[in-house]
């Protein structure tokens, strides 16, 4: 069942080309090189009517919320709120009639998740679901759903839904976007372009998997690293972080780069681990110089750049490059390193990939 795989991480990481594809595919109009999305219920002037989004999750599923968020605003300028479910929920947040709430939900069971969805409700909002499970509570008790066609996800730590969501964001802030006429079609159009695209990059990424084995091998005994971004890049490292530290146990923080001096940067000595995205090219410089502060107290420093970029090699000790496409759309391609990496560290550690202690697949108490 695990299709020739040693665990089911491994496998489900390995079957994002396809979980990206069936999440877009049905979605995108390939000739008109737009989105649609029939299985929205409310009328399009409902949706254009929107002037504020939340998005409620946990875990990894609120981490491609951030992600989502950005791409939102940036594509709609829509303001989006992100927030986990276990503090939104008891939180009284202001609501008016021009709410949108977004749940994100792999199984669809998450306590914390449901409860705020409930409270949503029970105001008046409409609640829109993200989620991967056809019949979950999450699925049935919400006004529309946009389901992610992930296909079942075993492994406790959470890998292709993750994607796969980012994916549904990225149809929703499109065709949100396409309504709005906040984007032209030219843009929307390139933007599609490099989505369909995104699978065969994947792939591509996969096929290179060894590289952050060897990685994976130099971190395995560490007791502490961190990871740093800024912008979607912070977004991902968040996912980084989170999956590395639930399946290998090793101490890890994500931190937004320009943050780092404001505390942090007191725990870099010395080869310390330090895992740093630079794929945004408006804030790239901002991002290098964060890295040389780093450098400076001595972090051993693997960067993340698009396969192109020549100058990030000069400030780091080693790159992990992903294949070229939108800075919007990067978020897709560098977190299946950072996957591969938790793995294989998780792996070389000696411990139970699928089944991290302590955690749950679905946590149905709050
Ligand atoms: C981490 C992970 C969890 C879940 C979280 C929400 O790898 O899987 O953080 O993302 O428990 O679960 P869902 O998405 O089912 O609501």
């Amino acid at each position: 069942e695990k299709g020739g795989f040693d665990s089911f991480m491994l496998k489900e990481i390995f079957e994002q080309p396809q979980a990206i594809r069936d999440t877009i595919g049905s979605r995108i109009d390939l000739d008109e090189k737009k989105v649609v999305l029939p299985e929205l219920k409310m009328s399009d002037a409902q949706l254009a009517s929107y002037d504020r989004i939340y998005i409620i999750a946990c875990g990894t599923s609120m981490h491609a919320g951030l992600v989502g968020k950005d791409v939102i605003e940036k594509l709609t300028r829509i303001p989006v709120e992100v927030a986990v479910a276990s503090e939104f929920r008891y939180r009284d947040p202001i609501y008016t009639d021009k709410t949108l709430m977004i749940v994100i939900s792999q199984s669809g069971e998450t306590a914390d998740t449901l409860a705020a969805l409930r409270e949503a409700k029970k105001s008046g909002v409409t609640v829109m679901a993200i989620t991967n499970v056809v019949g979950s509570s999450v699925a049935r008790e919400a006004d529309e759903v946009l389901f992610t066609w992930a296909g079942p996800e075993v492994a406790v730590a959470s890998t292709k839904a993750y994607t796969s969501q980012v994916a549904a964001l990225y149809m929703f802030a499109l065709y949100l976007s396409q309504i709005k006429g906040t984007q032209s079609a030219e843009q929307i159009a390139e933007i599609v372009d490099h989505l369909l695209e995104l699978p065969g990059q994947i792939s591509q990424i996969l096929a290179d998997a060894d590289h952050v084995r060897q990685y994976a091998e130099r971190i395995k005994d560490v007791t502490s690293l961190f990871f740093i971004g800024r912008s979607l890049d912070y977004a991902v490292s968040l996912e980084g972080s989170l999956k590395l530290k639930e399946i290998s146990y090793i101490h890890s923080e994500a931190y937004a780069a320009g943050e780092l001096k404001h505390g942090t940067l007191a725990l870099i000595e010395e080869d310390v681990p330090v895992i740093a995205l630079a794929t945004q090219p408006d804030i790239y410089e901002k991002m290098v110089s964060n890295i040389v502060e780093v450098k400076a107290r001595g972090a051993h420093v693997l960067g993340f750049a698009f396969a192109g970029d020549n100058d990030l090699i000069k400030t780091v000790d080693q790159v992990v490059y992903v294949p070229k496409t939108l800075p919007l759309l990067a978020p897709i391609l560098t977190v299946i390193p950072l996957q591969l990496l938790a793995y294989y560290t998780s792996a070389a550690r000696g411990l139970d990939v699928d089944k991290p202690r302590n955690l749950a697949k679905s946590v149905t108490v709050e």
